[in-house]
């Protein structure tokens, strides 16, 4: 096995393993250490269906359940694709399976609205188009590191109000229900600075979902939640993965952002699977 990074800042390619087979104990230690390390991890020209990769996954830790608006909703993957998941046509834009995807187009972390906010996800790409659709992502470790002295003196111990709501309302106000805003999802706090528990690295957890911090007049918190959107995302913090069949990605949903790019769905067939590894303790007392 073989670690070769990807970006100054994070990222790496691990070479010479097969996870679509059972790993010994030792060989996972290391990816893991890796996964600590460098934040999210690229395994190129693997061979993975379902099955297998829950089994990967696994590994990790427990899996969550995806959110029920997802066309795989329910179950242990969340679906991001432009085909039907029953007969495989092309869904059409309006589509609310479309619209509902294009909030992945905004800088997130995936799961921070749930009261215990995901570990990692990982991503295989099962169909790729030919150009488009990247997946960009943002190592909010270095973005907390070149944040102004004042400004990690004023995040401290800082909680920001979380919801699936407010991410979808930035796309559609009316793509969730009732149920879905208040009852399956409703607003959750996240610490706004978290530390990793194994390198000691702090990270800017913040992204779609974040809307306002907790004890503040929220349009100040609004405004300084935006603010922090706006100016530590910097194109030096970004590596841009432009996904070939058969890789699999892995990133740190506490100390990464990512989002989707756009590809012609009225051309080209695009099918990437999903698994999220449950987090193992809120980040913040509700
Ligand atoms: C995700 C996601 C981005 C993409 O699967 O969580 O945001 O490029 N995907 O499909
Ligand atoms: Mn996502």
């Amino acid at each position: 096995m073989e670690i070769h990074p990807l970006h100054p800042t994070f990222g790496a390619e691990i070479t010479g393993v097969d996870i679509g087979r059972p790993i010994d104990d030792d060989t996972f230690a290391r990816i893991r250490q890796a996964f600590e390390e460098h934040a999210l991890l690229l395994f190129r020209d693997q061979d993975l269906d379902d099955e297998k990769q829950v089994a990967f996954s696994e590994r990790f830790g427990p899996l969550e359940k995806t959110f029920s608006q997802n066309p795989a909703g329910g179950t242990l993957f969340a679906r991001q694709s432009n085909l039907d998941i029953k007969t495989g046509e092309t869904i059409p834009i309006e589509d609310a399976r479309m619209v509902y995807q294009r909030a992945n187009m905004l800088w997130h972390t995936d799961s921070s609205f749930k009261r215990v906010p995901s570990l990692c996800s990982l991503l295989s790409a099962r169909i790729v188009p030919p150009e488009g659709g990247n997946t960009d992502f943002a190592d909010m470790r270095a973005a907390y590191d070149a944040l102004p002295d004042a400004t990690r003196q004023r995040l401290e111990g800082l909680a920001a109000e979380h919801s699936i709501a407010h991410s979808r309302a930035q796309v559609d106000p009316n793509l969730l229900s009732d149920y879905q805003k208040s009852i399956e999802a409703p607003p959750v706090k996240q610490l706004m600075v978290r530390a990793n528990p194994v390198t000691g690295r702090k990270a800017l957890f913040i992204g779609a979902h974040c809307s306002h911090v907790v004890g503040w007049p929220e349009e100040e918190g609004k405004r300084f939640v935006r603010h922090l959107m706006e100016t530590a995302i910097t194109p030096d913090i970004c590596y841009s993965h432009q996904w070939r069949e058969g890789d699999i990605v892995v990133w740190d949903n506490r100390s990464v952002l990512h989002k989707a790019t756009p590809y012609d769905s009225k051309k080209y067939k695009r099918l990437m699977q999903r698994t999220t590894v449950a987090g193992d303790q809120p980040t913040v007392m509700q």
